[in-house]
């Protein structure tokens, strides 16, 4: 008699999309795009062999030469870059995979010398914590200058343009990094927000720029467009003064657009050391959520179905497990023993890192 499929490997439906199982590949910085932002033959080759994911989310891509916060990651902002991400799409594709793209812009955190000497520009000119690799060394991150209207309305038109070569390079959908203290977190959370204009001051002012990427995002890629969210994260000098009720009013407000899923990232051990106030964000956040869930963030087998059979999340994202398994989900329900890589090859230098990228065995 054939057995029946764990919860976690069976599919799941959206009005949009079919994914064939539960488990997605989370987006991770990997850094071996070329230097102006093409996506290589490798990344082609490195998605393609994830592939048996329910969905691949790509790793952070820059909506604007000004959202250049790392040295060879990937952008979206030039038909060049639409043209290099269609091998990646086409290759997933081939190989039965569904794949989105992570449109990303850093605001302050970023460097002049990685901007062509330009500065970072965030909500307020309050400088990040934390330091970057620039191209000659580790470097703080500076004060950036705070955006005016005309260029908060730039930055919109910008992620709708990233949506709009995101579809003409083949992507199925998109997701807006709403996270990590990047801009659109460094909007929402009042440790740097101070404006007091009508992005900045209350709850409802500061998510006003999330409503506007998420709605002109939405318009491109309806039903297909996720955002991912951390708020119980510290990196980067981020917090908040009221995170539950800021949080709480962000999910209420987004289940008036038309997106496939919230992607919650839960905090790690050093935002739990540093104080995060929500210990477990799917749990506090879940009943504001109307959309599908991805839960993201230290699972293993035994969370994961846990989360999905309670029905505490839709989706769960796999991180690190997915860079040395490229056939995750085979592994985790054959209940195979997982490979571990080491994070010396987390992060590249370009395309022809492909040592801890390409190499590690496809099991099937
Ligand atoms: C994320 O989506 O979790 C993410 C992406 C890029 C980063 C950090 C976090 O640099």
């Amino acid at each position: 008699m054939e057995s029946k499929k764990e919860p976690l490997f069976e599919g799941v439906t959206t009005k949009e999309l079919n994914l064939k199982n539960r488990l997605v590949m989370a987006p991770m910085t990997r850094l071996r795009a070329h230097a102006d932002g093409k996506a290589s033959t490798a990344m082609a080759q490195y998605y393609q062999q994830r592939a048996t994911a329910g969905l691949i989310i790509t790793e952070a891509t820059m909506v604007s030469p000004l959202s250049h916060g790392y040295m060879f990651c990937p952008g979206i902002y030039a038909p060049e870059h639409a043209s290099a991400w269609r091998n990646v799409t086409e290759s997933v594709h081939a190989a039965g995979g569904l794949i989105f793209l992570q449109i990303w812009h850093s605001g302050r955190v970023a460097h002049p010398s990685l901007l062509d000497g330009l500065s970072p520009v965030a909500p307020s000119a309050l400088a990040g914590t934390g330091t970057l690799h620039g191209p000659s060394g580790k470097v703080s991150l500076p004060v950036p200058e705070e955006l005016s209207l005309a260029q908060i309305a730039e930055i919109i038109r910008e992620f709708a343009n990233a949506a709009e070569l995101a579809k003409l390079a083949g992507f199925d959908g998109v997701e807006i990094h709403g996270a990590f203290g990047y801009l659109i977190d460094q909007f929402l959370q009042d440790v740097s927000n101070k404006r007091n204009d009508a992005y900045g001051g209350d709850i409802a002012k500061r998510t006003r720029f999330l409503e506007e990427v998420v709605a002109a995002v939405c318009a491109v890629f309806p039903g297909r467009t996720g955002i991912k969210l951390s708020p119980a994260n510290t990196f980067y000098g981020m917090g908040d003064s009221d995170p539950m009720s800021l949080f709480k009013y962000v999910c209420q407000r987004l289940n008036q657009y038309d997106l496939a899923y919230v992607h919650f990232m839960e905090p790690n051990e050093s935002d739990l050391a540093s104080g995060a106030v929500i210990k477990n964000v799917v749990r506090t956040f879940r009943a504001d959520c109307n959309h599908l869930v991805i839960a993201n963030g230290g699972f293993d087998k035994a969370k994961a179905s846990e989360y999905i059979e309670s029905g505490l999340a839709d989706l769960i994202s796999f991180g690190r497990p997915f860079i040395s398994n490229p056939n995750l989900p085979y592994m985790l329900e054959l209940g195979l023993p997982l490979a571990e890589a080491s994070p010396t090859v987390f992060y590249g230098q370009g395309p022809e890192s492909v040592l801890g990228y390409t190499d590690f065995s496809v099991v099937n």
